[in-house]
């Protein structure tokens, strides 16, 4: 479904953007993996050797506008393309209003929000050149409910869909289509540290009585990433099991 399509999923060593990168290098894109251990990039770009499938690697903190530059730079020297991108890098820190320290509300901004913005930018330009592509952002639940807790967090993922929306608008006449994923309760190490009865009490709330998995997220990256949605674009899927209806 993505045969010959170059694809770079941000924070993909592990979570959700590891489910993308497998699941998009099974349906035969070209994958480039990125984070901000190198060791941990070439491990994931060597399994995904090991599984047959055209990938390279690159390092750095989505916070850094530099980060953006250079791996698009390094993605037009190897592959002289990009059809996709995946915004998933990502981090949650919660705290009430009242005691969210300035750095933590900074950082979450410039890494959540962004970064998405760095990487829309450059990448924009380098799918317009090769005549479109589809920007893929994650953003989540929180971003349109809100969450006590999660003001910080929850506002700059609110931010990652008035972006997309806002860059589908842009967008669409360079051929290039912006969509959001809006996770709700998904198992990964984001998720697995919270404490055993605030997990349950989360999975409780899921109409579909199962917490989500990347495979779940994957699904809808790869119907934003392919040309299965060719004629969607500045939506917002929720991928929740139902925990929004
Ligand atoms: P995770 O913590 O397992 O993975 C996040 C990945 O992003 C890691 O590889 C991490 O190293 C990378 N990352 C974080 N900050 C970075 C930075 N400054 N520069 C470069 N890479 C950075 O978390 P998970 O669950 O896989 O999250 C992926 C995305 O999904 C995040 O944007 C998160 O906010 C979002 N999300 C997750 C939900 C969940 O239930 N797990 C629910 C809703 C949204």
């Amino acid at each position: 479904m993505l045969k010959g399509k170059v694809a770079f999923v941000t924070g993909s060593t592990r979570g959700i953007g590891w489910g993308i990168a497998e699941q998009f290098a099974r349906a035969g894109a070209v994958v480039v993996i990125h984070g901000r251990a190198p060791d941990k990039v070439a491990e994931r770009v060597a399994a995904l050797h090991d599984a047959g499938a055209v990938a390279s690697g690159t390092v750095g903190d989505v916070a850094d506008p530099a980060c953006a530059s250079s791996a698009l730079r390094e993605i037009f020297r190897e592959h002289g393309r990009l059809d996709v991108l995946v915004n998933n890098a990502g981090f949650l820190e919660d705290a009430y209003l009242g005691m969210i320290a300035a750095a933590t509300a900074e950082r979450l901004f410039e890494v959540n929000a962004l970064g998405v913005l760095h990487m829309m930018q450059g990448a924009s330009r380098l799918m317009a050149r090769g005549g479109g592509g589809s920007i893929v952002n994650i953003a989540s639940i929180v971003g349109s409910v809100g969450n006590a807790g999660q003001v910080a967090y929850a506002g700059s993922k609110a931010a990652v869909i008035g972006m997309t929306k806002s860059a589908a608008k842009e967008l669409a006449s360079r051929g290039v289509r912006v969509n959001a994923i809006a996770p709700g309760f998904i198992a990964t190490d984001m998720t697995n540290r919270l404490p055993p009865e605030v997990y349950a009490e989360r999975v409780a709330s899921i109409t579909m009585g199962r917490v989500g998995t990347p495979e779940d997220v994957a699904g809808a990256a790869m119907f934003f990433a392919s040309d299965l949605s060719a004629y969607v674009t500045g939506q917002v899927l929720g991928v929740d099991g139902g925990m929004l209806i």
